[in-house]
């Protein structure tokens, strides 16, 4: 035998030396839940270790994960019932707790890269992303209250903002809105291929956010397709996106790939609510090694394509690798 594969694999060093794909903790960006309140940490029942934590406590644990070499965010609030409304009025509040937030994290760490949501479902009291009309999701008047909640991450110190609604010309209309009010250098990560995913529910747990009536096929792409992506990615292109995001990751490593091979933009992925959940519900029951999986799970999607990884295992990867 001439070649044999087992040579490369016969000790650590050799192994190490022949890794195609390291995992770094600049790759993350955590998502972090918020509420209004003081010294409030709630568990999310359904995403063991992860907290929605009021403002205070939020800069701890940013604090927290600085030191553990994290510097990127992803800030979602959770609202009360009371302060949803048909047209998520609350979001460009200026008043408002999570624009509070996001300027108080900026002030506290500047150097930090801080993102914010852009979608109308946590303060939607119909749990959609967009105007809901006799059932149906409209498209272009949904843009305007988008364009409204992004100026004013932006004008609380947002670096980057995430449109997550999936409306139809929503990174140009933002992008105008932006430059507009004078946020030329405000970042646009744009959800450019989301997928009517089954793997967000304890996400919607965390924000009480799930829709009240219907789903969100008629927005969200439908599992089943490739070159939907395509399109997507190419508008967003077009319309100004600095990043191109995938989501959910682990279910759609293909999708990642497709967009890395077909853009010169920088490709993000969004290890979602559920897949890390499942993780640690198996883990918990003894039934996987959850640390071993988390990084398993991690590589791939770092294997193919994304160089950029929103996942709620950024703090625990950290303090594995601190
Ligand atoms: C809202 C939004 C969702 C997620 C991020 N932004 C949920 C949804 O579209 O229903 C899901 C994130 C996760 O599951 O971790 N537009």
């Amino acid at each position: 035998m001439y070649r044999r594969p087992r040579r490369n694999r016969k000790s650590p060093v050799i192994r190490s030396m022949i890794e195609e794909t390291r995992l770094s903790v600049k790759d993350f960006i955590f998502p972090i839940f918020v509420i209004e309140g003081n010294n409030k940490k709630e568990e999310v029942s359904s995403m063991p270790g992860i907290y929605r934590h009021s403002i205070d406590l939020l800069l701890k644990e940013i604090e927290e994960c600085m030191n553990l070499g994290i510097k990127a965010f992803d800030i979602f609030p959770a609202y009360p019932e009371d302060k949803k409304d048909k047209y998520a009025s609350e979001s460009y509040n200026p008043e408002t707790f999570y624009l509070q937030a996001i300027h108080q994290v900026k002030s506290a760490f500047p150097e930090a890269c801080i993102m914010t949501d852009v979608a109308m479902d946590p303060y939607s009291s119909d749990g959609h992303d967009g105007i809901v009309e006799n059932g149906k999701i409209l498209n272009d008047e949904t843009l305007d209250i988008l364009g409204k909640m992004a100026v004013a991450q932006a004008q609380a110190g947002a670096d980057i903002i995430g449109p997550s609604d999936m409306m139809d010309g929503r990174v140009a209309y933002l992008r105008e809105s932006l430059d507009i009010a004078g946020f030329k250098e405000t970042s646009i990560m744009s959800y450019t291929a989301k997928y009517a995913s089954a793997f967000y529910n304890p996400f919607r747990d965390a924000l009480d956010s799930a829709p009240k009536a219907g789903d969100k096929k008629t927005y969200q792409m439908d599992p089943a397709n490739l070159n939907e992506a395509l399109i997507e990615a190419e508008l967003d292109e077009l319309e100004g996106a600095d990043f191109l995001m995938v989501k959910p990751a682990l279910a759609y490593l293909d999708v990642i790939k497709l967009l890395k091979e077909n853009s010169q933009l920088p490709i993000a992925a969004y290890n979602v609510s559920g897949e890390y959940s499942m993780i640690k519900a198996a883990g918990e029951k003894g039934w996987l090694d959850s640390e071993k999986v988390m990084l398993e799970s991690l590589l791939s999607i770092k294997r193919a394509g994304a160089s950029i990884i929103l996942s709620y295992f950024a703090k625990e990867f950290a303090q594995l690798v601190k």
